[in-house]
């Protein structure tokens, strides 16, 4: 059954498209911080071990609530990895093992681009689309990538 929540189809079509994107990074984010997770040595590894794990369990929390947002707005949210990977604006590095400060780079870098990309979005949805539901989650998690950037850059100081 389609959601009649007052926002067109071709509305709620175009934050559905915007939103798998999303949807796409906070996946491959995940996956990237997993990954550097299992991997990351040296000097406080033990801290940037568990740093990095507060900030998995984070992202798989993100992951799942656009995931249901998409859903709310009538979509079917993508699953397969190779969506993922077609769909994400974020870059892997397959084969590829950084020293601790680079992979705080990566991740930082990463987090900004979405924080970038959200601020623009956000003015689309309220001014444009009127999906005030999705500005509101979207202003949220840009806030709380704007605050894992800063602990991040906090370590690179
Ligand atoms: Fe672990």
């Amino acid at each position: 059954m389609k959601p009649e929540i007052g926002i067109s189809e071709k509305n709620r079509d175009k934050s559905i498209k915007v939103l798998s994107v999303l949807l796409a990074d906070e996946m491959v984010l995940y996956v990237k911080t997993r990954k550097f997770h299992w991997n990351v040595s040296g000097n406080s590894f033990m801290e940037f071990h568990k740093l990095f794990q507060s900030q998995y369990t984070e992202l798989e929390e993100v992951v799942d609530a656009v995931a249901e947002r998409i859903s709310k707005l009538g979509g079917n949210a993508i699953g397969t990895l190779s969506e993922f990977k077609e769909l994400t604006q974020l870059k892997e590095s397959p084969a590829e093992y950084p020293e601790q400060k680079e992979m705080l780079k990566e991740l930082l870098s990463d987090h900004e681009t979405i924080v970038i990309q959200l601020r623009t979005e956000i003015e689309e949805f309220s001014t444009k689309s009127k999906d005030s539901g999705s500005t509101d989650f979207l202003t949220k998690l840009m806030e709380q990538h704007e605050t894992t950037a800063w602990v991040i850059r906090r370590y690179l100081k």
